[in-house]
């Protein structure tokens, strides 16, 4: 299978939580590896640009607002099937709907709230990874 990467965010939620080091312990436990990751926090600008694809949406406004409000953090996330095992770890976007052990259910509070975001595609990871870290910011195994 193919080596992919991906982009991993935990929301401001999931900082807020003080749970970043257990989602990341999720991460590497499934055998993905870290080769990028800092805390930002969003400007508007920036987080509209992200979520482009939603700014017609009746939420995407909230969603700016929430992803504005305090500091998130970025990782970029290697492995085989990366995109998708990275999703199947997540669970599903609305946390009443994913099964327990995801960390959406178990730390997420609700739709917009859901405490990671991941790429859907690998078409998608390639931008999102691009729009947060430059190559150098990167570790490069191969
Ligand atoms: P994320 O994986 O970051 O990608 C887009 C985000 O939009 C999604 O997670 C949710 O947080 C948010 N979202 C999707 N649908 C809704 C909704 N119906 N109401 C509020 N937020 C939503």
């Amino acid at each position: 299978m193919a080596i992919e990467r991906t982009l991993a965010i935990i929301k401001p939620n999931g900082v807020e939580k003080n749970v970043v080091g257990e989602i990341i312990s999720r991460i590497e436990s499934k055998g993905l590896r870290i080769v990028g990751a800092r805390f930002v926090q969003l400007s508007r600008e920036k987080a509209e640009g992200f979520y482009i694809e939603h700014k017609d949406k009746t939420f995407f406004q909230g969603l700016v607002h929430f992803m504005t409000g305090y500091p998130i953090f970025l990782l970029c996330l290697e492995g085989e099937n990366a995109v998708f095992l990275w999703r199947e770890i997540m669970g599903p976007t609305d946390p009443s709907k994913a099964a327990p052990g995801t960390i959406r259910k178990d730390f997420g509070d609700n739709i917009e709230a859901n405490a990671v975001h991941g790429s859907d595609s690998l078409k998608s990871a390639e931008r999102e990874v691009a729009y947060f870290f430059d190559k150098s910011q990167l570790y490069n195994r191969f």
